[in-house]
């Protein structure tokens, strides 16, 4: 699902990140774990095609993002890839459903509402469907992200500090969302955290 080669990425030609070689097969799920500025969300960057790395090769599902012009790597990116960010960046001023519609256009699919319904159940959050992103909790802002980002049913997800800022309860709950939607997906995961409660719940790691 996922094979690198040789990645390097520097900043101001000091290098931050480098991986010689990893591969995550797919449907699994694996922490990025390592200290503040260890390079955890620039290599999140380069996979989601964001950022493009100084040298070496990233293939997701057999495509090579680093070679895809711009607006090929957008579109697989909308496609294939679920995001949650650390700064959730909801759109605050429209509904729930809107920001699920969103997406959905952003891959260049029909607007489905029963798709998104679906989604929203599954998440325990059907009832929030109408309201303004900007106005709901925080904890129900992480289940929306995570909607957003399993509503086109992606190949990878990508999800950056997701419980970094939660207490213990909202953490456990947050990574069994993203775990278990993975699942249902069939999605390859990757979490990067430096979190270190939850370590014992992914069977593979990368130290970065
Ligand atoms: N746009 C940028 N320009 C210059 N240097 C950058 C830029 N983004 C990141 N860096 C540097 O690259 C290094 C890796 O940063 P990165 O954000 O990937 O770390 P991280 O592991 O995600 O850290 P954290 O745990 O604090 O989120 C850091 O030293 C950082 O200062
Ligand atoms: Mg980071």
């Amino acid at each position: 699902m996922l094979e690198i080669r040789g990645l390097r990425h520097d900043y101001a030609g000091r290098t931050v990140l480098s991986v010689p070689a990893w591969e995550v097969a797919h449907g699994d799920a694996c922490l990025v774990l390592g200290p503040s500025g260890s390079g955890k969300t620039t290599l999140l960057n380069v996979i989601a095609g964001l950022a493009t790395p100084t040298a070496g090769s990233v293939r997701v599902a057999g495509e090579e993002v680093t070679r895809l012009p711009p607006a090929q790597r957008d579109a697989f990116r909308a496609r294939r890839i679920g995001l949650v960010l650390q700064t959730l960046h909801l759109i605050g001023v429209v509904s729930v459903r809107e920001n699920l519609r969103l997406a959905q256009r952003l891959a260049g699919r029909q607007v489905d509402d029963a798709r998104i319904d679906e989604v929203l159940a599954g998440l325990g959050i059907a009832k929030l469907a109408g309201a303004r992103a900007g106005e709901i909790s925080v904890g129900e802002a992480q289940r929306v992200a995570v909607a957003r980002a399993v509503v086109n049913r992606p190949s990878l997800i990508l999800a950056d500090e997701p419980t970094s800022a939660l207490d213990d309860a909202n953490c456990a709950k947050a990574l069994a969302l993203l775990l278990e939607h993975a699942a249902a997906c069939g999605a390859t995961l990757l979490v990067a955290t430096h979190d270190n409660r939850i370590r014992e719940r992914f069977a593979r790691r990368l130290e970065l």
